[in-house]
C-alpha cells in the first residue's frame, strides 16, 4: 500500500517535473540542447522524447547467452508479436544500437524480455554478458518489421525456429496462448542440444496448453534430423494450409523459401532474418582499394561489405542492424561504384550517401569515414 502510494506521488511528481520543463520558456532556456539532456542527468527514464527502459533483471539461461528484462517508461507503446525493437546503450562513451525481438507477449504487462545470443566478438551482447547490471538504462527505438501475427488471426498456424531465432516466434507462442488460441499451431523448434535450448523447460510446459497446439523440439546433436521437406510433412502433413513463421540461420530461411515456392504456396511463408546474407563477391567486384579518406587509412577490397572491411581496417563505423533497417552506418561514397546487397543495383561513381552494412565495393571505392 505505502509503496503504491509512493509510486503514485512520484509519478505525480515526475509529471509535473516533465509538464514544467516541457515549457516554452523551459525550451529557450536549455536552448540548443533542448530539456531533455538536463532531465536526463536525473533521471534517464523521464526523458520526454525517447522510451527509455531500467534493466530489472539478468539471466544466463545458457552458456552461450543471456536473457534480460527491461521496465520500459511509460513512452513505450506496446508492439505486435514477432517485430524487432532497436535496443541501445551507452559503451564507452559510444552509443550502440542493434536490433532485438522481444520473447515475451504482446499482451504481458511490465517488463520486456530479450534473449540474445552472445557474440564473443560483439560489443553490445558481449557487454550485456559481461558488465550490465540490474538498473542500467536502455533507450528503445523503432519498434518495426512485417514479421508479425495477423491482426485477424489465421486458423492454421506453424511457428518454426532455430538457435536464438526462437525469440519471435515464442513471442507470438505466448500471444497466442494468452489469447487462448482456438486453431491449430505446431511449433517446431531446432536446437543443438538440451543444454543449448533457450527456453527447454517452457516449451516443455505448454504440451497440452491450448487444444491444437503441438510442440517439436528437436536436438540435433542427440539424434534429432535438420529441417528436410520430408520432415516437415512428417510432422505437418497439413502444412500447406497453414500461415508459417520461420525464424532461423541463413540456412533454414533458404531451404523454407526453397520449398514453399516449389510447392506454389510462397505466399504463406513469413521469414525473418537476424542479419544480411552477404552473397561470395563475384572476382571483377573483389581487386582495387578502399579508402577511408577521414581516417587516412586504405585496405585492399576482399569484396565484402563496406562495413565488414572498415572493421577488418580497423576502425569502429557506427553501426545498428547490419542489415539496412536502422540507417546507422549511412555514410557518403566520395568516389567508386558499390553494389546494393539487397537489390544488387550497381550506384554510379560520384558522390552519394550509402548504408555500408548493405553495399559491397565494386572495385576501388572511397568513404567518408
Ligand atoms: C530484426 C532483427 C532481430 C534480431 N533479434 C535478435 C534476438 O532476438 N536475439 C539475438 O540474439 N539477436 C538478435 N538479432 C541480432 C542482434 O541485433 C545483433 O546483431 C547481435 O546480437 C550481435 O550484436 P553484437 O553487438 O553483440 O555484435 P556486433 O558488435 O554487432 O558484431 C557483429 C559481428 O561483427 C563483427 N565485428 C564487430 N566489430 C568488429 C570489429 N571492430 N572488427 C572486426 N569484426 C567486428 C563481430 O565479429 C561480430 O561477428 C536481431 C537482428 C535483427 C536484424
Ligand atoms: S547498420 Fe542498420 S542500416 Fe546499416
Amino acid at each position: 500500500m505505502t509503496s503504491a502510494t509512493t509510486t503514485g506521488e512520484t509519478g505525480r511528481v515526475h509529471r509535473l517535473v516533465k509538464a514544467a520543463f516541457n515549457s516554452r520558456l523551459m525550451h529557450r532556456l536549455t536552448y540548443p540542447h533542448g530539456p531533455d539532456r538536463f532531465i536526463e542527468l536525473f533521471d534517464p527514464t523521464a526523458v520526454t522524447d525517447e522510451v527509455v527502459g531500467t534493466i530489472s533483471a539478468i539471466e544466463h539461461p545458457t552458456e552461450r547467452s543471456v536473457r534480460v528484462s527491461v521496465r520500459p517508461n511509460s513512452r513505450w507503446a506496446g508492439f505486435q508479436a514477432g517485430q524487432y525493437v532497436e535496443f541501445a546503450m551507452e559503451i564507452d562513451g559510444r552509443r550502440q544500437r542493434r536490433m532485438f525481438s522481444p520473447a515475451h507477449s504482446q499482451h504481458a504487462d511490465g517488463a520486456l524480455e530479450f534473449t540474445m545470443s552472445v557474440n564473443p566478438d560483439g560489443v553490445l551482447t558481449r557487454h550485456i554478458k559481461e558488465s550490465a547490471r540490474v538498473g542500467d538504462h536502455v533507450v528503445l527505438g523503432n519498434v518495426g518489421g512485417d514479421f508479425h501475427l495477423p491482426l485477424t488471426r489465421p486458423e492454421r498456424i506453424v511457428l518454426l525456429s532455430a538457435g536464438s531465432g526462437i525469440t519471435p516466434v515464442m513471442s507470438m507462442l505466448r500471444t497466442l496462448i494468452d489469447e487462448r488460441y482456438d486453431g491449430a499451431i505446431d511449433f517446431i523448434h531446432y536446437c543443438r542440444s538440451t543444454s543449448d535450448a533457450l527456453y527447454a523447460a517452457e516449451l516443455e510446459q505448454y504440451e497440452g496448453v491450448l487444444p491444437g497446439l503441438q510442440m517439436h523440439c528437436i536436438y540435433t546433436r542427440e539424434g534429432g534430423e535438420h529441417f528436410s521437406a520430408d520432415q516437415l510433412a512428417r510432422l505437418v502433413p497439413d502444412y500447406h494450409d497453414a500461415q508459417t513463421f520461420v525464424c532461423g540461420p541463413a540456412a533454414l530461411l533458404e531451404a523454407t523459401r526453397t520449398l514453399f515456392d516449389e510447392q506454389g504456396i510462397g505466399e504463406r511463408l513469413h521469414q525473418e532474418a537476424f542479419g544480411l546474407a552477404t552473397p561470395a563477391a563475384s572476382e571483377d567486384e573483389t581487386g582495387g582499394e578502399i579508402h577511408f579518406k577521414r581516417s587516412d587509412r586504405s585496405t585492399d577490397n576482399n569484396g565484402q561489405t563496406l562495413l565488414e572491411q572498415a572493421e577488418q581496417a580497423g576502425l569502429s563505423p557506427e553501426h545498428g542492424c547490419r542489415m539496412g533497417v536502422c540507417f546507422a552506418c549511412s555514410c557518403t561514397k566520395t568516389a567508386g561504384r558499390v553494389r546494393d546487397l539487397r537489390t544488387g543495383e550497381v550506384s554510379g561513381d560520384g558522390e552519394q550517401e550509402i548504408q555500408i552494412c548493405v553495399s559491397a565495393p565494386v572495385g576501388s571505392v572511397s568513404l567518408d569515414i
